[in-house]
């Protein structure tokens, strides 16, 4: 099987990296990369030639605009990589029966509530982000491709910058920190997800009625306040210098941190279609961050 993997440098491009060896032939790209192909979403017009050359059964999008503050300010750019760009291919995809997986996330919703969403829940999203992510859902599901989209949140990765490395820090630095305790989620490692893409493409080949729009977040739910908190204490536990008092984490609502763009409160995701359709276990939050850390800490997260 020859699988197009795009946005190969990203946080769960990364680990797609490691997580679709087993699959096949994997040609991984990004926007930038040497060679006769790149994978650049702000020319969505390119990519329709390149998938047709590399003629893959699969093709996986990890390349997305995720700075969901500054996309406030460029919002065609935005619409151009997360909505146009999947666009062009999954109608691709669908030329060369192909299947198409992507991922999105909890700011298709308005946040309302405190009950986990279904993948059928209303949407309404509040950001340029959101919006365009919503968009780009829409373009693959009206192609008529094949398609698996997992819908998730706050994705981490022990490589690059995280929430919890920047808390690390800060807890070691200061005396005491703020941190927002009104936005219910869960922390959900990148490895996991392109574990879960895995297993799920496996799935597909037999069953390709399994396609269609999934949640996909690790078990759980926690406030960035009840992470913080959690990553400072088990940094303490396991030798890193920490400065700040337990009770000197303090928590506060999103008002006392206004951004550009506006996030939802409840990012609450149903996995249980996930689960049942693909026969698989989702660990609590908890595993996968203290995973991350244990490599943090051993220094094998590149930094
Ligand atoms: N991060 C989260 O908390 C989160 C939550 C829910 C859903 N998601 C979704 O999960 C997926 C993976 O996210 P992630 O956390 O791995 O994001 P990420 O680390 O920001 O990776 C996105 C990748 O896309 C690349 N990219 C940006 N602009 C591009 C362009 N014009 N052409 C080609 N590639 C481009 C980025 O390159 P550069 O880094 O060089 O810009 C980066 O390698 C995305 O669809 C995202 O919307 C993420």
């Amino acid at each position: 099987m020859k699988i197009l993997l795009l946005g190969k440098n990203g946080q769960v491009g990364w680990e797609l990296q490691r997580s679709l060896a087993v699959l096949g032939d994997v040609v991984a790209l990004d926007f930038d990369t040497p060679g006769p192909w790149q994978a650049d979403f702000t020319r969505p017009q390119a990519l329709g030639p390149m998938l047709r050359q590399i003629a893959p059964q699969v093709v996986v999008n990890a390349a997305a605009h995720t700075a969901v503050d500054r996309a406030e300010s460029e919002p065609e750019l935005v619409h151009t990589i997360n909505a146009e760009a999947p666009g062009v291919l999954a109608r691709e995809a669908a030329a060369l029966g192909a299947t198409l997986v992507h991922y999105s996330t909890d700011y298709v919703f308005d946040g309302s509530g405190d009950r986990p969403r279904a993948e059928d829940a209303p949407t309404g999203p509040l950001s340029v982000y959101g919006r365009t992510k919503l968009a780009g859902e829409e373009a693959i599901r009206a192609s008529g491709c094949r398609h698996l989209i997992l819908r998730t949140s706050w994705v981490y990765a022990a490589r690059g910058g995280n929430f919890a490395k920047t808390m690390l820090r800060l807890a070691a630095e200061r005396d005491a920190l703020t941190v927002i305790d009104d936005q219910v989620g869960a922390p959900t490692g990148a490895d996991l997800l392109a574990d879960v893409t895995a297993h799920a493409l496996r799935a597909l080949q037999q069953r390709p009625d399994l396609g269609g729009t999934y949640h996909c977040v690790a078990a759980g739910e926690t406030t960035w306040f009840g992470y913080a908190r959690h990553v400072v204490e088990w940094g303490r536990g396991h030798g890193h210098p920490v400065k700040v008092a337990p009770d000197a984490i303090r928590p506060v609502p999103t008002s006392a941190y206004p951004t550009p763009a506006r996030r939802p409160l409840n990012s609450r995701l149903d996995t249980t279609k996930l689960r049942a359709a693909f026969g698989l276990h989702l660990p609590h939050w908890r595993v996968g961050v203290e995973r991350m850390l244990a490599e943090v800490l051993a220094g094998h997260d590149g930094a």
